[in-house]
């Protein structure tokens, strides 16, 4: 049985990562980066939290990142959160489209592309797919290579089913891929102009300007000076009167840009930028 982690060995593994691989986990929310470290170590049966340091100070940089997949949390699914799809299908998008002949969205932390497939289908179905440039990027380059992939098990179809009838999607989801090898193999056209790149939230900057942003699911894994750093880069990233969208269990009312920002709608947390 591994000792209780202490924070002092935390900010020691943070500042090692720094140093090492120019990652800076130092502002991610210390109680789950700790639950994701002593997961690490059981799974890896490693005898202590030093042997882990030491594996970290030597290993390879392939080896890093597959920490990094250890370390993020990637659940996702398609039509998350049914209600706010329903939202983005009746009145966001349609919304933007009435005001712009093409508008350019950015899914951050887009994890195995659920959520961008989720989005061409929504687009596709007021078709209007081709009037969208969409950006999807993640910091977990493996994961990234599952949303290009666009393979998924054929177990989670079941629940991805049921979302999108309750997003009120009008066809069956079936009508969107393939099973090939025990996988469901989505329909590539829908993605055949996504643009998916490896981007990391907390040490890059804004590198183009959206109309529509999802950050959902991802926030929550940081702390509030992060948040507030990242919703900078946001708020950069927006034209005026666009709109950001976090996950259900995450608000911008506590983050320092927050009268930059108007809610539009707080049950899917839908929020539009109205100050420069
Ligand atoms: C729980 S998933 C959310 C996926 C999807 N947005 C959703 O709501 O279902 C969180 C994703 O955020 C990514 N992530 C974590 N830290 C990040 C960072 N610093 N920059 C970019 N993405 C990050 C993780 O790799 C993971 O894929």
């Amino acid at each position: 049985m591994i000792q209780e982690i202490e924070i002092a060995q935390l900010r020691s593994l943070t500042d090692l990562i720094k140093t090492r691989f120019n990652y800076d986990f130092g502002n991610y929310a210390m109680s789950s980066f700790k639950r994701r470290i002593q997961r690490i170590i059981e799974l890896y049966k490693f005898s202590s939290f030093d042997a882990l340091l030491e594996k970290i100070n030597t290993c390879d940089k392939k080896y890093f990142q597959d920490f990094i997949s250890e370390i993020t949390v990637n659940v996702t699914e398609m039509f998350r959160d049914p209600s706010f799809w329903v939202e983005l299908r009746e009145n966001i998008l349609p919304n933007l489209l009435m005001d712009n002949q093409t508008i350019s969205i950015w899914h951050a932390g887009c994890s195995s592309g659920e959520e961008v497939y989720s989005m061409a289908i929504t687009l596709k179905e007021l078709d209007c797919l081709d009037k969208v440039r969409i950006v999807a990027s993640d910091v977990d380059m493996a994961i990234l290579q599952k949303a290009r992939d666009g393979a998924y098990s054929l177990k989670n179809m079941e629940l991805n089913a049921k979302n999108y009838e309750r997003a009120k999607g009008t066809l069956s989801i079936d009508k969107y891929y393939k099973e090939q090898n025990g996988k469901a193999m989505m329909d590539k056209s829908l993605v055949k102009d996504v643009i998916f790149r490896e981007h990391n939230l907390v040490s890059e900057v804004s590198f183009g300007k959206f109309d529509l942003i999802l950050c959902r699911n991802v926030m929550i894994y940081f702390n509030q000076a992060l948040q507030n750093q990242v919703l900078k880069v946001f708020h950069e990233s927006l034209f005026k009167n666009s709109y950001l969208i976090v996950g259900s269990k995450e608000s911008l009312i506590w983050c320092e840009i927050a009268n930059k920002f108007t809610i539009v709608n707080n049950e899917e947390k839908v929020y539009k930028k109205t100050k420069d």
